[in-house]
C-alpha cells in the first residue's frame, strides 16, 4: 500500500526513480510523485513533480524537462488521507519548499499535529497527514540550525527526523530530501516495510525487494523504530537515540527476470503460468533425508507443538482462503481443531488463546496490518505464532516463532494466484508437519502424502492446457452480470476464491457459497442464463453436490464444472465442464483453483479491465 523509491549517487536519478516507481505501481496506483536535489552544487534546489492517477501521467509530466540530481525519492500512491489528487500526491514539501517528504502507512495524531502547525501559522498545501510530517522535519532542522547543535550521527537531517518521529502515533515508512543535505537521504520505518539497498557508491532504498532487484541483491530490512541515513558512500543505521545498530541484512536470490513480464501480456497471466514451478520450489527440500519435515524457520521449545490443542489461522483476503484449505488438512491429518478467522475481526475479538494454542499466521506480503496485528494479539496471551509468507525478513516472519515460506518469487499482479496455490501447498506441508510432531500419522503415511504433493506439478501443467477452452468460454460469459461459486467441503474455499478473482479484476458481482446453502436463499438469486460455477471434483460429497446442480439448473443456470476427468455423471449434471487429474480429495484444491484464476483473468480482459491494477485495490495492505 504505496510504494516508495530512493537512491542517492547516481547522476541518472530521475530515471531511476521513475524505474523504480514502475517497479512499485503494484503497491498502489492513485498518483505519483518524485522529488530531486537538482541544479549546481553551489546552489542546489529542490525539484517537485506529482500527478494524480497512474505513473504514466507522471512520466508524460517529466518527458522533456531537464531534471538532473543525484539523489531522489519517488512515490506511488494508494489514498488514504485525502482525495487522490495532484495536490495531494507525496512527496509533500515544508514551507520553504527545501524539503520533500515520502510517505507509506498512516500518522494518527494527525489531527493535533496539524492543529498545532496551523497555531503556528503553518500554510498547509493538502489535506494528508504525511504534509505534516515535512514541515514538522523542516521545523526540527531549523531549531538544530538555530542552535548550532552538532547531529548526533553528522546529519542535522537525521536528527530533525529522529526528534519529528517520536512525535508520531500510528505507521509509517518515511523517506526525507533536503537541500540543505544534497546527497542525502534520511528514512525511517514504524509498522510499514523499508528495504535499503547497498551498492558500490549507490545507496538505494525501497518498499519492496521489487523495487532494488534491478540494481542490487544486498538488501537491508530496515527494523521497526530505525532510521537510515543514505549517502553515496554507504548506509548507517541508527535506533531512535541516534545509536548505531543495524537491520536485517541478506542476499535476494530472486533474479530480476522475476519481476518482468517476460513476454506475457498480463503479471497475472505470467504468475498463474508459473505455478507449477512455484509449487516443485515451494516443496523442495522440505523432507529431510531422515524422512523428516522441517520449518525453515523455527524458534519453538522441543516438544511445544506436541502440547498444541487447538489451531486459529488468521488472514486476510484470498491468504485467509488459503487458510481455509488448509484446515480440512490439518483436522484431517494432525486431528487438530482448526478455527479460521479474518484477521481484521480476530484482533479486536477477545479469543481464548493460551501456551497450547497455535496461532497460523498466512500472509503473502508479510506485511499486512491486521495479520501482524492478529498475531500479536496472539503472542500477548503466548500463544505460539507460526508464520506462512513469502517474503524473507518481513515484519510477520520475524515477528513469529516459526516459519514456513512459500517461495514464489515476487507476484507483481495485484490479484493473487501463485501465492495463494503455494500457501495452499505450505498449508498440506504444515499440516503433515503436525502430524509427524503429535503423531497423527506414521512416517510412511507422511511420506506418501509429500509425494503426492510433489506429484500435482506436472498436473498443473495438465489443468494449463485448459487456458484456450476457458478464455473461450470465458468470453460466452462475460455477458453475465452476477455469477455464482459452489462447492462443499474442500472445495469450498476455491468457489470463494475464484469468486473473488472474478470480482477483483473483472468488477463483476460474484460471490461463493456452500452448495448445501443454496436452497436457504441464494437460489433465489438464480434466473435463466446465469452463470453458475461448480467446484465438483471427486469427493467423498460429490453425490451431494452433483444435487444441489440439478437443483439450480432446474431453475435455468447455466452450469460449468470443474470435475475429475472421466466422471461419467458430470456431463449430465453441468453445461459445460472442465476435467482435472484425479488427485485426493485434499489436495484437489491446488489444482481446481488455476481455471478459476484463468476464468477470472480472461473474463477480465474481455471487459478491457486493467488486470494488474485493479481500481481502487493495492497489493499491500499497511493500513486498517
Ligand atoms: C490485498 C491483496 C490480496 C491479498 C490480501 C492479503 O487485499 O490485494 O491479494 O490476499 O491483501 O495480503 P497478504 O499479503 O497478507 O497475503
Amino acid at each position: 500500500m504505496c510504494g516508495i523509491i530512493g537512491c542517492t549517487g547516481r547522476d541518472d536519478a530521475v530515471d531511476v526513480v521513475l524505474h523504480g516507481l514502475a517497479t512499485l505501481e503494484y503497491r498502489g496506483y492513485d498518483s505519483a510523485g518524485l522529488a530531486l536535489v537538482s541544479g549546481p552544487q553551489a546552489a542546489p534546489e529542490l525539484r517537485v513533480v506529482k500527478r494524480a492517477g497512474k505513473l504514466a501521467s507522471l512520466q508524460q509530466a517529466v518527458e522533456g524537462q531537464a531534471l538532473p540530481g543525484r539523489s531522489g525519492i519517488g512515490h506511488t500512491r494508494w489514498a488514504t488521507h485525502g482525495a487522490p489528487t495532484d495536490r495531494n500526491a507525496h512527496p509533500h514539501v515544508s514551507g520553504d519548499g527545501r524539503l520533500a517528504v515520502v510517505h507509506n502507512g498512516i500518522i494518527e495524531n494527525h489531527e493535533a499535529l496539524r492543529s498545532e502547525l496551523v497555531a503556528a501559522g503553518v500554510e498547509l498545501a493538502s489535506e494528508t497527514d504525511t504534509e505534516l510530517v515535512a514541515h514538522l522535519v523542516a521545523a526540527e532542522r531549523d531549531a538544530l540550525a538555530g542552535d548550532g547543535q552538532a547531529a548526533t550521527t553528522g546529519s542535522a537531517l537525521a536528527e530533525a527526523l529522529r526528534r519529528t518521529v517520536r512525535r508520531l502515533e500510528g505507521q509509517y515508512a518515511l523517506a526525507v530530501l533536503d537541500v540543505h543535505e544534497p546527497e542525502t537521504i534520511v528514512a525511517a520505518r514504524y509498522g510499514a516495510p523499508l528495504i535499503l539497498g547497498h551498492d558500490d557508491d549507490v545507496s538505494w532504498l525501497a518498499s519492496d525487494i521489487a523495487g532494488l532487484i534491478a540494481h542490487t541483491r544486498d538488501v537491508e530490512v530496515l527494523l521497526d523504530r530505525q532510521l537510515a541515513v543514505l549517502t553515496p558512500g554507504g548506509i548507517a543505521v541508527t535506533d531512535l537515540d541516534g545509536e548505531p545498530t543495524e537491520g536485517l541484512r541478506y542476499k535476494v536470490d530472486w533474479d530480476v527476470d522475476a519481476a518482468e513480464k517476460q513476454g506475457y501480456p498480463h503479471f497475472m497471466l505470467k504468475e498463474i503460468y508459473e505455478q507449477p514451478q512455484a509449487l516443485t520450489d515451494t516443496l523442495l527440500g522440505r523432507l529431510g533425508e531422515d524422512g523428516l519435515l522441517s520449518l525453515d524457520e523455527q524458534r519453538l521449545a522441543e516438544g511445544e507443538l506436541r502440547r498444541i490443542d487447538k489451531v486459529y489461522v488468521v488472514a486476510c483476503g484470498t491468504s485467509y482462503h488459503a487458510g481455509m484449505v488448509g484446515r480440512y488438512a490439518i483436522e484431517h491429518w494432525a486431528r487438530l481443531g482448526v478455527e479460521v478467522e479474518i484477521a481484521s475481526e480476530f484482533r479486536y475479538r477477545d479469543p481464548i488463546l493460551n501456551p497450547h494454542t497455535l496461532v497460523v499466521a498466512i500472509s503473502q506480503s508479510g506485511e499486512t496490518t491486521d495479520t501482524i496485528a492478529a498475531a500479536a494479539h496472539a503472542r500477548d496471551q503466548r500463544a505460539p505464532v507460526l508464520a506462512i509468507t513469502n517474503v524473507v525478513g518481513s515484519t510477520l516472519a520475524r515477528q513469529s516463532d516459526g516459519v514456513l515460506y512459500t517461495r514464489a518469487g515476487p507476484e507483481i499482479g495485484v490479484a493473487a494466484t501463485k501465492t495463494f496455490l503455494t500457501q495452499v501447498v505450505a498449508t498440506a506441508v504444515l499440516a503433515l508437519f503436525l502430524a509427524q510432531e503429535r503423531r497423527t500419522l506414521l512416517p510412511e503415511e507422511i511420506g506418501d502424502a509429500f509425494a503426492r504433493l510433489e506429484a500435482l506439478g506436472p498436473l498443473l501443467e495438465q489443468v494449463l492446457a485448459h487456458d484456450d477452452r476457458i478464455a473461450e468460454l470465458a468470453h460466452h460469459l462475460s455477458g453475465a452480470d452476477y455469477f455464482m461459486f459452489i462447492a462443499r467441503h474442500a472445495g469450498l474455499p476455491i468457489a470463494l476464491e475464484g469468486a473473488l478473482k472474478l470480482k477483483e479484476i473483472s468488477y463483476l458481482h460474484a460471490e461463493g457459497f456452500p452448495a448445501g446453502e443454496m436452497k436457504h436463499g441464494p437460489i433465489a438469486l438464480i434466473d435463466d442464463g446465469g452463470p453458475v460455477i461448480a467446484v465438483a471434483t471427486r469427493s467423498h460429497v460429490r453425490a451431494k453436490l452433483l444435487s444441489n446442480l440439478a437443483e439450480v439448473r432446474a431453475r435455468g443456470a447455466v452450469v460449468v464444472a470443474l470435475a475429475t476427468e472421466g466422471d461419467p455423471e458430470i456431463h449430465a449434471a453441468a453445461d459445460h465442464v472442465i476435467g482435472l487429474p484425479d488427485v485426493h480429495e485434499l489436495l484437489a484444491p491446488i489444482l481446481a483453483v488455476v481455471p478459476l484464476q484463468l476464468l477470472a483473468y480472461h473474463v477480465a480482459v474481455a471487459l478491457g479491465r486493467d488486470v494488474d491494477q485493479p481500481r481502487n485495490l493495492a497489493k499491500t495492505v499497511t493500513v486498517e
